[in-house]
């Protein structure tokens, strides 16, 4: 079968020949309709990921057609269109994944590729409203948002949310279940047209990050702040969240894009009775929680640009280059 393959650090992934896999017992074997793009598979290729490990096929997201099963597993899976759990080997406990826990798409090969196997404990039904590319958009920004902002962040309905960085798979994703948990939604981005398109999918306005003051800007115009803002970019703004916070908010971190947080007063946290809601992906009751939820309120994840699996490292630099509103999606041919 064709696959990428990231065989070095630096360099771009391959779309090359490799041996087509099989399920090994408990494991399905899926054709795989589209897969998506994350931060972490452009992390992978400047070796900037723990547990870096090449050659793999990269690639966490992905549905299609279960076309067999390995010895033990449920022959009722085969045919069907499904999504799959990126968390693996999560572990016993809801409050943190445990030692083993690792990620689709490194070390075990993942869906950037036509075929991929995975735990059958993995597959969930594709929530039928999607087309493949939707459903291949959903997973990992999936779960790391219903994560971040429910079970982290404790959202509530009426709560005013900031979500930080519009433009990121996965805060586009909370934003989306946010609203649709009747939440009142504010954004931030670097770009006007960002805003303008979460205004369309149900923001209530934004601001630009890079204004310096935009947080207490924001305090004002929520009337008093944030219960909830999300964040994955960290770095030298990460005061403004503190100061666009309302008394008792908490703010959803699961990312450093932009690095170490500054110097920050504790008194700034501490006088607001805040909390910072610290998240990594989601364990499989929660990704089966988020399909329902899905299913439920007929959300679409925003699919930015699909490129075909031959041109996959064109989708990478397209997901580095920051232009992307939405998934990065990659369809075998
Ligand atoms: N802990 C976990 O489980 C987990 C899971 C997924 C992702 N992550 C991490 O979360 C981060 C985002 O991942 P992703 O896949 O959603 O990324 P992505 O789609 O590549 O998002 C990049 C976005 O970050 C925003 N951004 C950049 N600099 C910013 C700044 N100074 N302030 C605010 N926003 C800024 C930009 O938004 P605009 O274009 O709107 O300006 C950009 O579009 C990565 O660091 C990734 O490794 C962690």
């Amino acid at each position: 079968m064709k696959a990428l393959v990231q065989h070095a650090v630096g360099e771009s992934p391959r779309y090359e020949d490799v041996e087509d896999p099989t399920p090994g017992p408990g494991e399905a074997l899926i054709d795989v309709a589209a897969a998506a793009l994350n931060h972490r598979d452009v992390w992978i290729t400047k070796g900037m990921y723990p547990g870096m490990s090449l050659p793999c096929t990269p690639g966490s997201d992905g549905c299609g057609i279960v076309s067999a099963v390995g010895e033990g597993g449920d022959e009722g899976w085969i045919g069907k269109s499904v999504v799959i759990d990126p968390s693996l080997d999560w572990g016993d406990a809801e409050s943190h994944q445990g030692k083993d826990f690792n990620i689709l798409g490194m070390p075990r090969a993942g869906t950037l590729a036509e075929k991929v196997t995975v735990p059958i404990a993995n597959l969930r039904d594709k929530p039928p409203h999607l087309t493949d590319e939707q459903a291949a958009a959903l997973p990992l920004a999936g779960v790391t948002a219903w994560r971040a902002i429910m079970t982290q962040a404790r959202l509530q309905p009426g709560d005013k949310v900031i979500i930080n960085g519009i433009g990121g798979g996965v805060a586009l994703m909370a934003m989306q279940l946010a609203v649709a948990f009747g939440c009142k939604v504010w954004v931030t981005s670097s770009k006007k047209d960002k805003i303008g398109r979460a205004q369309q999918l149900g923001a209530e306005a934004g601001f630009f990050y890079v204004d310096a003051g935009w947080g207490k800007q924001a305090r004002k115009t929520l009337g008093g702040g944030a219960d909830v803002i999300v964040d994955s970019a960290g770095g030298p703004g990460f005061g403004e969240l503190v100061d666009a916070l309302a008394p008792g908010g908490r703010i959803a971190v699961y990312g450093a894009t932009r690095g170490k947080w500054p110097e920050l007063l504790p008194a700034k946290l501490f006088f607001k009775q805040a909390t910072i809601a610290s998240s990594t992906m989601g364990s499989p009751r929660e990704f089966s929680d988020l399909c329902t939820f899905v299913a439920d309120k007929k959300i679409v994840p925003e699919v930015d640009r699909t490129f075909p699996l031959e041109k996959g490292a064109e989708a990478f630099d397209h997901l580095a280059s920051g232009e992307q509103m939405g998934k990065v999606v990659v369809k075998p041919g």
